[in-house]
């Protein structure tokens, strides 16, 4: 995820900015840049690729200043690159911004820009049409005209702005994004995350949304979005960097956890327009492409893969067109049947997995539309891809998929109610009724997870045991593979997963006094039939743990311990059935004191076959 930082004082503030840029490198960015005020002008420098690479261009020692602003870039908005990175400025530069977030209606007001002001924008950002904006409301009060601005951006953001003719103050604005501002002696800082400035100041003001601040060397201004002056208490940071960078978590994997209610909102709202409508950016399917199609094959690797198994109920449920799920490494060696009228779609966190590569050009090769599901911006599979639906989960860096695969079923499900209602094989009101639910899934995740302690309970009760056994029926048993992969991975306990209504067909043979099953049972058209399996479990002395939607209790005369997730369409349980999956191997793997973020044997992106 992009990171701002802001400093205005007496000290060097190059070297305090980049010094932060470097405190907020583990978030993950693409490229680099920083904006200085200097002798009446502002000078950018900025550079695609790590922070040394900016580093470079900006040591002679000339090139300095007591105030500046300066950001890492995550791409979300055009490739990365040295004109796409942060800040951005107006024509003359005299106004410069740095972002993090996404300006949803930038395109409107860029053509609004170029229309009706001329504005020529060098850049492929959504962030170049906030310098512009600002300065086309400027007129001698840049407080006012940030606020003319943002009263015309609709979005979710954090941004930090400032004026070659107003060198005295950093402006700052909160909008669903963090914002933070540190309060110095005789120098005061703005950033998105704490890390930035935590070596300098432990005194910090949080920013609310939709606040503005006004940061200058003596103080520290709030006004809230009625433009009214608002006080606020500092607050004392006595956490150090590097629980800073986790949010407070000891782990990566748990702050990515808890990110997913906010990875699924931004996923989904920014592609929907005010009548519900999915606004594919990037994407150029229309009806007749689709109606051509005879098949779609989703390829990927590991979590990406179950994401694709998903996909594959979803997808061919709205479309009525043939779906089938590979792993990368199988597809690309079978010689598969792929011609014009086949739909490959690719998935991947890193977009950089060799397997799925090979896979994704092995398709092409032979004729196929290519469509992929990535989350890095610019990556080799986004790169050779006709067409990039990217989920917006940020930077992931627990190896262990959590946020990336929820946004991956997220765009599964995006991908089918695309298609099927332009194909005519959803119903309008089927289409509006599911995006209502999937509207109202982030607020019901971030319920569910305001309390662990039954999971972890359950966690120390079993994080000795050598084997577990994850079940499910339908889109159950996809969830099951993936709950499995995740204990598996992290806590390295030999796990095993399967369809329920395949287990009497061998694996059942396995069962004995205390074996430990964790038991989808989410599907209401499936419930009957579930029961019936953990019966049949329990009757061999199976201990389960069963995890149903909320007000299902009936599963409780059947299983040893339920987790209630919140109630929801059977279609998108996927959505919250994983995530206590993902904590129960999470808290397994935190007893058996293992290096959650970092597994054995694992790495987080496979670039070799
Ligand atoms: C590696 C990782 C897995 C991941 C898989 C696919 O094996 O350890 O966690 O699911 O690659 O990665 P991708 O970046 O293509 O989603």
């Amino acid at each position: 995820m992009c990171g701002i930082v802001g400093y205005i004082g007496k000290a060097n503030a190059k070297e305090i900015i980049v010094e932060g840029l470097r405190r907020l490198e583990y978030r993950g960015y693409d490229s680099a840049g920083i904006a200085l005020y200097r002798n009446g002008k502002i000078e950018t420098r900025k550079h695609v690729g790590e922070l040394k690479n900016l580093e470079k261009i900006i040591a002679d020692p000339e090139y300095d200043s007591y105030m500046g602003i300066g950001h890492t870039r995550w791409a979300t908005h055009g490739v990365p690159s040295d004109i796409n990175a942060h800040p951005h400025s107006n024509s003359d530069n005299t106004i410069t911004v740095v972002h993090n977030g996404i300006i949803e209606n930038f395109l409107e007001l860029r053509r609004m820009l170029e229309e009706e002001h001329n504005v020529v924008f060098r850049s492929d950002t959504d962030t170049e049409v906030i310098a512009h904006l600002i300065s086309l409301y400027y007129d001698g009060d840049l407080h006012e005209a940030v606020n003319k601005a943002v009263a015309k951006m609709r979005g979710a953001y954090a941004i930090a702005v400032i004026c070659a003719s107003e060198p005295d103050k950093i402006i700052g604005v909160r909008k669903d994004a963090p914002l933070v501002a540190g309060i110095g002696e005789g120098c005061n800082f703005l950033a998105s995350d704490i890390p930035a400035f935590l070596r300098y100041v432990r005194r910090v003001i949080f920013l609310e949304n939709n606040e503005t601040v006004v940061v200058t060397r003596e103080k520290i201004t709030i006004y809230d979005e009625n433009n009214e002056q608002v006080e606020r208490e500092p607050y004392h940071v006595d956490w150090d960097v590097d629980a800073a960078e986790k949010g407070g978590y000891p782990f990566f994997m748990m702050k990515e956890i808890h990110e997913q209610p906010k990875a699924l909102a931004d996923t989904l709202k920014r592609r929907l327009d005010e009548n519900g409508d999915i606004v594919l950016d990037g994407i150029s399917l229309a009806r007749e492409d689709i109606d051509r199609l005879s098949r779609i094959y989703i390829v990927a690797c590991g979590t990406a893969y179950h994401a694709g198994l998903v996909g594959k109920y979803v997808i061919e449920k709205m479309t009525r067109i043939p779906v089938e799920v590979d792993v990368a490494s199988e597809f690309r060696y079978r010689d598969p049947y792929v011609d014009e009228n086949t739909l490959f779609i690719a998935i991947s966190q890193s977009g950089e997995t060799q397997d799925t590569l090979a896979a994704l050009r092995e398709a092409k090769g032979k004729g196929a539309r290519i469509l992929s599901v990535v989350n890095v911006v610019g990556s080799s599979v986004a790169r050779e891809s006709d067409d990039v639906f990217y989920t917006w989960a940020g930077p992931e860096i627990a190896v262990a998929s959590t946020k990336a695969y929820v946004t991956q079923l997220m765009c599964m499900y995006m991908i089918g109610l695309y298609m099927g209602r332009l194909k005519g094989t959803l119903a309008e009101a089927d289409y509006h009724d599911t995006i209502r639910e999937l509207l109202a899934v982030p607020d019901k995740l971030a319920a569910f997870l305001e309390d662990d302690t039954q999971i972890k309970n359950l966690a120390k009760r079993f994080y000795r045991r050598n084997e577990m056994f994850y079940i499910g029926r339908g889109l159950d048993s996809t969830v099951a593979y993936e709950g499995s992969l995740k204990m598996k991975e992290i806590s390295y306990i030999n796990t095993f997963a399967i369809a329920a209504g395949e287990l009497k067909h061998g694996t059942i043979a396995l069962v004995e006094e205390g074996t430990l099953f964790i038991t989808l049972a989410t599907q209401d058209k499936l419930f009957e039939k579930m029961l019936s399996n953990i019966e049949e479990i329990r009757a061999r002395g199976a201990y389960v743990v069963a995890v149903a939607k909320e007000g299902n209790r009936e599963i409780e005369t059947k299983a040893d311990e339920v987790i209630y997730i919140p109630s929801c369409p059977d279609d998108l349980t996927p959505l919250l059935s994983v995530v206590p999956l993902q904590l129960f191997a999470y808290h397994v793997a935190d007893a058996r004191k293992n290096n959650i973020d970092k597994p054995r044997n694992l790495a987080k992106s496979v670039t070799v076959e």
